[in-house]
């Protein structure tokens, strides 16, 4: 486990081009792996997440090469996928195992996940629900937990409502959908990131969406192999943002950044916050809207908000968010968010826990906070990332901006999507 040292620093000056985005890679590899074909994925995350699912699709006979940065895919088809020879351990990522589940339970063989402590600790009878009324065979710790085994073969369609509002869920749903024999019908409760949607039509799935209803067609022969480029993720490029917006004489610009709406709701948030946030040259890469962000310092921002409808657009920025809201003048309130509780950690718990340390006034609740500001926050030597990387961030952002030093334990969990977020740190505020 490593530890960073951080006190006062800044303005945020400059430019920067934040990582690919984690869930855009996560399905391009997906879906190329699925496809019959070679796939080119560009700009792809070269992070501890997306290393999982390259490594579970190559465990599962799919061809995935690197050059020059890129990924080449040659994948033999929805039913090209071998049954694997050993365990396949999804580490830390909650993607890569839903969204696996889906795509084994449409396959005849028996294969087996696994995962790192806290995905051990996260709810998959979400996932197993509706697959297993699909007709998959599946076994996991108390029909809940990792470690999991499951035998698939063609499916049933379904019609779903979704209990929780959770693209990884719905993307599970939507794979075994294309093994299913008909029309599966997903029905969601709040619209959650719409990227599988997107981009899974260019490879030529039978699928359409109207408003919160989603229709797949199966069984689908072949999917088409694809060329995609990633845009970068705002859900990284949120903590620069908020860097920028709580340092003084800060100016920075954020290039290249995902703009989809059904993950943009920070950026909605941070306007009625009264953030100098602007987005310039806006465009579409790969069928996602995309931008950059011109973001500056901002001595009064407003307290807001949000309920429950509020949460999916923006469900990984809420440890930054309260960063953030430190410095708002008045209480910003956050509900509806028990979700929170089964991330890479519970962010309620560990947000509250680490900014109390630094001095916030901040109340818990089963489905969110309340932040009273405006705060200075004060530096504090015994911070805890939880092993979850955007506790990691969040707190780092928290402690440039604080009086004091900070050292923050448990930093390397960045490398799960942001492994250069220290030296791009380092690099802004110099
Ligand atoms: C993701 C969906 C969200 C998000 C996660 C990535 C995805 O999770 O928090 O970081 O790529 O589909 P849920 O589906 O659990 O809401």
């Amino acid at each position: 486990m490593t530890s960073e040292t951080l006190k006062k620093a800044g303005p945020f000056k400059g430019q920067i081009i934040p990582p690919p985005d984690k869930s855009i890679s996560h399905r391009a590899v997906f879906f190329s792996s699925l496809a019959y074909g070679k796939s080119e994925v560009r700009n792809y995350l070269k992070a501890g997440d997306i290393y999982s699912t390259i490594n579970a699709f190559r465990m599962l006979g799919v061809n995935i090469e690197e050059a020059q940065g890129n990924l080449l895919i040659t994948g033999e088809g929805l039913y090209g996928l071998k049954e694997p020879k050993d365990v396949i351990d999804c580490g830390n990522s909650g993607t890569t195992a839903r969204l696996l589940c889906g795509v084994l339970a449409g396959c005849k063989f028996n294969s087996s996940l696994i995962g790192d402590e806290s995905l051990s600790g996260r709810p998959m009878g979400r996932v197993i629900e509706p697959l297993k009324k699909m007709g998959a065979n599946i076994s996991a710790k108390n029909d809940n937990y990792f470690p999991l085994s499951i035998t698939g073969g063609l499916l049933r369609a379904i019609k779903y409502k979704m209990p929780v509002a959770s693209a990884q869920l719905k993307s599970a749903i939507i794979l075994a959908g294309l093994f299913a024999d008909g029309e599966t019908v997903i029905e969601e409760l709040i619209k959650s990131r719409d990227h599988t949607e997107r981009m899974l039509q260019s490879y030529g799935a039978k699928m359409y969406v109207e408003k919160l209803k989603i229709t797949v067609t199966g069984p689908i022969n072949r999917l088409t192999p694809c060329d995609i480029t990633v845009p970068c993720d705002i859900s990284s490029a949120a903590f620069f943002v908020a860097g920028a917006l709580m340092v003084e004489k800060s100016e920075l610009l954020i290039k290249d950044v995902g703009l989809n709406p059904t993950r943009a709701g920070f950026i909605d948030v941070l306007k009625k916050m009264g953030a100098d946030v602007e987005i310039l040259d806006e465009r579409m890469v790969s069928g996602e809207p995309t931008g950059n962000l011109l973001c500056k310092y901002t001595n009064n921002l407003k307290p807001i908000t949000l309920a429950k409808e509020d949460i999916p657009s923006l469900i990984d920025e809420f440890p930054i968010l309260c960063v953030l809201a430190t410095r708002a003048s008045g209480v910003t309130e956050i509900r509806g968010a028990g979700e929170l509780r089964v991330k890479e950690s519970d962010r309620i718990k560990a947000i509250v826990t680490e900014l109390r340390k630094m001095g916030a006034k901040i109340e818990e609740y089963e489905d969110g906070v309340a932040i009273e500001g405006p705060v200075t926050l004060k530096g504090s030597n015994q911070l805890q990332s939880y092993g979850d990387h955007r506790i990691a961030m969040a707190l780092s952002i928290a402690a440039i901006s604080a009086e004091g030093e900070s050292v923050i334990n448990g930093t390397d969990a960045v490398g799960i999507s942001y492994p250069e977020f220290y030296d791009e740190l380092k690099r802004l505020t110099q």
